[in-house]
């Protein structure tokens, strides 16, 4: 009897013993392989700019998002209105301020006016949503108005 109750101790300490080796290796692991959502030069934060992401090097711990607020360039688009168009990838926290400082001048978020803003951030997948119009547009938000659009018009509809 002695001897089992000795082995059900050591049996959890070999348990805890793991958990902290498990627990060290997480902690290493998200330390090294931090994740920014990538894309370049896209119209809109959606798509690829929420959809792909990369495991960023060693030396970046920063997202980045760059909203440049432009008239597009493309010829058939050539008549169109003012746009955002988001690049975003990782960086270094550093060297993204110190950017961000240079650009602060053209950053004047006016709607009648080209500007470019950029914007840092330190987290995994931390370049999620970029602050468009002033204010943050999620995807999110926006689907939830598609979806209260659509319960409207399917009222509508079926009331008539
Ligand atoms: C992100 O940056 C890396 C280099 O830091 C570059 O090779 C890659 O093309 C960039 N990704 C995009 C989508 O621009």
């Amino acid at each position: 009897m002695p001897s089992m109750k000795a082995s059900s101790r050591g049996g959890c300490r070999i348990a805890t013993t793991w958990l902290r080796v498990f627990a060290l290796a997480t902690c290493l692991l998200s330390a090294q392989a931090m994740e920014c959502y990538v894309c370049n030069n896209q119209e809109g934060n959606d798509d690829k700019c929420i959809k792909t992401s990369r495991q960023c090097q060693q030396h970046e711990n920063a997202c980045y998002s760059l909203i440049e607020y432009r008239l597009p360039t493309q010829y058939w688009q050539q008549n169109g209105d003012r746009s955002h168009f988001l690049t975003k990838n990782c960086t270094s926290l550093e060297k993204c301020r110190s950017d961000s400082d240079n650009m602060a001048i053209q950053c004047n978020r006016e709607w009648y006016n080209d500007w470019r803003c950029l914007e840092c951030c330190s987290g995994e997948l931390c370049n999620f949503y970029a602050t468009l119009d002033g204010y943050r547009m999620s995807p999110g938000l926006r689907t939830v108005s598609l979806l209260s659009a659509g319960s409207l018009w399917l009222l509508f509809t079926f009331s008539m």
